[in-house]
C-alpha cells in the first residue's frame, strides 16, 4: 500500500505528503521514505510541527543518532535531548544571541556549503530539520546534489579524482571563519575522517563527488594543491542548476541525505528569530568506509 505521495520540486528534490511524521510509522512507511530518499536526496514535509520527543521518535526509524559537535563543545543545552541540535540564534535561557555569542559562529558556519557529520566516522546519513521560527527575510536554506554534480565532471576529471581521498575535519570551516579559540583537547577530539573524493552509493548505484566545507586536505597532495582542488569541486558541485532552495515556513521538515548532497544556510538578520531543530542518524552501511579504509592505506 502507497502512502506516500511526492510532488518534484527539483529533479533531486520533492515535496513529500501523505504521512503523518508525528505518528509512529510503519515498516513499510519507513521502506517508502528510504526509497524515496534514494531517488531525491532531499524530502520536504509541510505542515507537520513535531514536538521534541516527536521528532527524535521520528528519527529513529532510519537508525542510530548522530550528535555532531557534541564531543567538541560541551555545556548547557536548550533541548532535553542532547540528540537534538538548535539550530537558532537563541541562547540557553531562550534570550537572542549577541553577534559575539558561539551561536552565531555556528550560523555562520552552516553557511558554509557541508555534509552534516563528513568529520567524523561514522558520518551522518540522513538528518531531519524541523522549523520552529523563521525570519520574515532570508535564512532560506540551499542543497546541492552530488550525484548531479558528478555526473557533469569531465571524463579528465574523473579520471584524475578515481582512487583520490580527502580528509575532514571538524574545526576547518571554523578555522575558516577565524574562530581559533579551541584548547589542544578540543582540537583533538574529533580526530579527522578519511573519505574518498568519489563514492558510489550502495542503495541507490549512483555516483558521489563528496566534497564539501568539512574537507581540507587531499592524501598524495600537497595541502595547496588538494585545497585548490577541493575548491575547485565545490565550485563545480554548487552550480545552480545542481541546487534546490528552500524557503522555509513554520512546521517544515526537511529531511536529506548527507552522503548524497551538500547544504548551506543563507544570509538572514540575526537580531530576527530563528529556530530550527535538527536530528540526524549515523550512516550504518560499512561498504564506502571500507572503500576509505582501502584507499587510505
Ligand atoms: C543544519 C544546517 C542550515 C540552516 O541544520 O545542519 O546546516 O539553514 N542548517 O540552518
Ligand atoms: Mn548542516
Amino acid at each position: 500500500m502507497t502512502t506516500l505521495q511526492l510532488e518534484p520540486l527539483h529533479p533531486f528534490a520533492a515535496e513529500a505528503s501523505g504521512i503523518d511524521l508525528s505518528q509512529p510509522l510503519s515498516p513499510a512507511q519507513v521502506r517508502e521514505v528510504e526509497a524515496a530518499m534514494d531517488r531525491h536526496a532531499v524530502l520536504v514535509f509541510r505542515g507537520q510541527p513535531l514536538t521534541e520527543d516527536q521528532q527524535i521518535a521520528f528519527a529513529r526509524n532510519f537508525g542510530p543518532l548522530d550528535m555532531g559537535l557534541h564531543k567538541v563543545k560541551t555545556g548547557p543545552r536548550r533541548f532535553r535531548h542532547a540528540e537534538l541540535a538548535d539550530i537558532s540564534n537563541v541562547k540557553v535561557d531562550g534570550e537572542l544571541a549577541d553577534r559575539a555569542h558561539a551561536k552565531i559562529v555556528s550560523n555562520l558556519a552552516n553557511q558554509l556549503w557541508h555534509s552534516d557529520s563528513s568529520f567524523q566516522r561514522p558520518r551522518a546519513k540522513y538528518s531531519m530539520l524541523s522549523a520552529v521560527v523563521v525570519p520574515a527575510e532570508g535564512g532560506d536554506t540551499e542543497y546541492a546534489d552530488l550525484r548531479m554534480a558528478y555526473d557533469a565532471l569531465p571524463a579528465w576529471r574523473r579520471q584524475q579524482l578515481e582512487q583520490r581521498v580527502a580528509v575532514h575535519y571538524a574545526l576547518h570551516s571554523r578555522f575558516l571563519l577565524g574562530d581559533t579559540e579551541y584548547t589542544e583537547a578540543q582540537r583533538r577530539a574529533i580526530e579527522p575522517a578519511h573519505w574518498p573524493l568519489v563514492q558510489t552509493d550502495p542503495r541507490s548505484g549512483r555516483r558521489i563527488l563528496f566534497v564539501g566545507a568539512h574537507a581540507c586536505e587531499v592524501l598524495g597532495m600537497t595541502v595547496p594543491e588538494g585545497r585548490m582542488l577541493l575548491m575547485d569541486l565545490l565550485e563545480h558541485a554548487t552550480q545552480r542548476e545542481f541546487v534546490y532552495r528552500h524557503r522555509w515556513q513554520v512546521g517544515d521538515l526537511v529531511m536529506w541525505d548527507n552522503t548524497a548532497t551538500l547544504h548551506r544556510g543563507r544570509h538572514y538578520d540575526f537580531a530576527q528569530r530563528r529556530e530550527l531543530r535538527r536530528a540526524t542518524t549515523e550512516e550504518v552501511t560499512t561498504s564506502v568506509e571500507a572503500q576509505a579504509l582501502e584507499l587510505a592505506a
